[in-house]
């Protein structure tokens, strides 16, 4: 394919806005049969637009790219897909190649390395709800990488769209032209046609010399139980084909290709990629560390620059990972392994627990994308996992004589002791993100109370319309730390809002703060496990909490069990679970009072040896359940 009649595009928006939908509507469009043709096309006889995807195996799997089983379940896209569809357009035939992309705020990172590979990027607004607060974070990362924007209105269909109203929020927001957006409906494909138009009006065509160098980009990887690791690619320069020796720039370990294609949406072998192309290659490449994301691939004995790699994921939320029994840790850890694989954005070191054994400690970017590796890990790996409470990277200060130190803690366990002086912490600093929140006017007031309840700073808003009129969307913008974020801010925005408010953040650095390390004690001794990290001001609230929640949990003991939260050597809550009196005088019948007195007192003194024991028999269902709510 000539460089000039491809176009490389991704589709970005907020969640649910229509981008799954879309690129299924788009991957239907209208295919042909070359005689000679490399590509081994899915021809699709009843399709209205396409025979990129058959309709018959479509309705067996709705939404083609969002290829997961946790995606279909859940609606939502997690990993970025790549597809190429061919297009007749004004006698030529074009290449078009789609890079998904997910719509998450857990997920931008996907976002951006897609982004990488584009040259142009369909801006997805829903017409009935309008630009939403991850419209806005999309867009700038896409006109930070220069790309051209196409502004495209979904939901036509429906009749609250108001693609007009809409139209000029994208005008007040992104400065984009009205007459620019494409009014569409994913749904029934009207307008779709239109989108390829500008698709291939607008977009550029890709540039690179065939004559050069070969110089591919590594921009994803996935795994393949027969061929081993299957990378994807952008070929910036250059031709690569079956055959060809290539090496890595980063490993400079050298492969011979076996089999190279692109993505239809399926791998369909072809018989090289040219430059501007996106698609995949097989080198035998067994292990999954060799594949880097933003590596260089060149000609072996060719060696070329490398590009610029990518912004490395940041883990903002770690989590411990054990396996329910631990005889299968190293199951659990060949499992993880594997899924990381096409999840590189997970960070991951062995830890260990008194209470639970050998497990993992896994850093991930948000919540979501944690609870989405959960369910992956127990979808396609059938591994039965315990995940203990989110933390968030913190920065502990350390000062003595010879200077100052600074370690990174993500684990509770690790967390020293700030009232403890013999621990010379200096100072302790917490990760801050810059949240913005878009809702109708009318909630404005419960969201700035739940971001103060979530020690919010900063707080300021302006409207989003251009009029002031009875349906106004505000932004609202503030600081929060983002350990408030990792629990149940979300669901608190949704419910508050009743559904209403849309909420991105962005990282925004360290600031010092007052954080403590909590410790649970059953029977006077420290569980390490449940160790949490809090704020100093919500420290009673959260130990009372804790320790109410723990008394339900643990079952009774034939002697009394104090359940305690402390910070420190100081005790901030506490409740007391009663003993379990077995009933000894079950078997004495009326008329031996004396008797029945004289057992209950042996039955007494036998539960004060257990307690000076002081061990207390806690049932492993228990814990877990423990370690679930937390
Ligand atoms: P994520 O990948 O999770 O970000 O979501 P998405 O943006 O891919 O959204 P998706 O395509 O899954 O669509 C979300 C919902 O909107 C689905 O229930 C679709 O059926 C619906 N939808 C998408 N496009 C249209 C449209 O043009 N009209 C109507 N009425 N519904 C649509």
């Amino acid at each position: 394919y000539p460089s000039d009649l491809i176009r490389n595009f991704s589709i970005i928006a907020h969640i649910d806005h229509g981008k799954s939908t879309l690129a299924d509507r788009l991957l239907e469009v209208r295919c042909f049969r070359r005689p000679h043709s490399v590509w081994k096309l899915r021809i699709d006889v009843g399709a209205k637009l396409t025979g990129t995807i058959d309709k018959r195996q479509k309705g067996l799997n709705k939404q083609v790219l969002d290829k997961l089983k946790v995606e279909r379940e859940r609606g939502i896209t997690v990993k970025a897909q790549t597809a190429s569809m061919i297009h007749k357009f004004a006698g030529h035939h074009y290449l078009l190649n789609l890079i998904d992309t997910p719509g998450h705020v857990d997920f931008a990172w996907e976002v951006s390395r897609s982004l990488a590979a584009c040259q142009g990027a369909l801006l997805l607004v829903d017409a009935t709800q309008g630009i939403q607060a991850q419209s806005i974070s999309v867009f700038h990362n896409a006109r930070e990488r220069g790309l051209k924007i196409i502004p495209v209105l979904n939901k036509i269909d429906l009749p609250a769209a108001q693609p007009d109203i809409i139209a000029a929020q994208v005008q007040s927001t992104f400065g984009i032209d009205p007459a620019e957006c494409i009014q569409i409906s994913a749904k029934t494909g009207m307008g779709v046609e239109k989108v390829l138009q500008a698709i291939i009006d607008r977009i550029p065509a890709p540039s690179g010399d065939e004559s050069a160098p070969l110089k591919a980009l590594l921009f994803d990887s996935l795994y393949d139980k027969y061929r081993g690791v299957i990378s994807l690619v952008s070929i910036q320069g250059g031709v690569l084909k079956k055959g060809d020796k290539i090496a890595s720039c980063h490993t400079r370990k050298k492969y011979d290709v076996v089999e190279v294609g692109i993505m239809h949406p399926e791998e369909v072998p072809t018989t090289s990629l040219r430059p501007g192309q996106v698609g995949y290659i097989a080198c035998n490449m067994k292990e999954s560390s060799e594949a880097h994301v933003g590596d260089t691939l060149h000609r072996a004995g060719e060696p070329v620059e490398s590009m610029p790699g990518f912004k490395l994921a940041k883990a903002m939320v770690y989590a411990g990972v054990y396996p329910v029994d631990s005889n299968d840790f190293l199951k659990m850890e060949e499992s993880i392994k594997r899924l990381i694989l096409t999840d590189r954005s997970v960070e991951i070191s062995r830890e260990s627990s008194t209470a639970l054994g050998q497990g993992l400690r896994l850093g991930f970017l948000g919540t979501l994308h944690m609870d989405v590796f959960r369910q992956r890990l127990e979808d396609e790996h059938d591994a039965n996992v315990i995940i203990t409470a989110p933390t968030v990277p913190y920065k502990v200060v350390y000062g003595d004589r010879s200077g100052n130190r600074t370690e990174i803690v993500s684990n509770p366990t690790n967390f020293p002791d700030i009232t403890d002086s013999t621990a010379r912490v200096k100072e302790i600093l917490e990760p801050i993100v810059n949240a913005s929140i878009i809702v109708p006017e009318e909630y404005l007031g419960d969201m700035m109370d739940l971001c103060f309840s979530h020690r919010g700073e900063n707080l300021d808003h302006r409207y989003l319309d251009v009029t002031g009129s009875a349906s106004s969307r505000i932004m609202m913008t503030c600081t929060l730390p983002l350990t408030e974020i990792v629990t149940d801010f979300y669901d608190k925005l949704k419910s508050r809002s009743s559904g209403f408010a849309s909420f991105d953040y962005e990282d925004a650095g360290y600031q010092k703060s007052n954080m403590v390390k909590m410790t649970f004690l059953l029977n006077n001794k420290p569980v390490d496990a449940l160790a949490l990290i809090v704020h100093r001001s919500n420290e009673q609230e959260v130990g009372r909490q804790w320790v109410k929640k723990l008394h339900k949990i643990i079952p009774r003991q034939l002697f009394e069990v104090p359940i305690q939260a402390a910070v420190g050597r100081r005790i901030v809550a506490r409740e007391t679970l009663s003993a379990l009196r077995a009933d000894v005088t079950a078997g004495l019948y009326g008329g031996h009072y004396e008797r029945k007195l004289k057992h209950l007192e042996n039955q007494k003194e036998s539960k004060r040896q257990m307690k000076r024991v002081g061990s207390i028999d806690l049932p492993q269902e228990a814990f877990l359940d423990m370690l679930r709510t937390k």
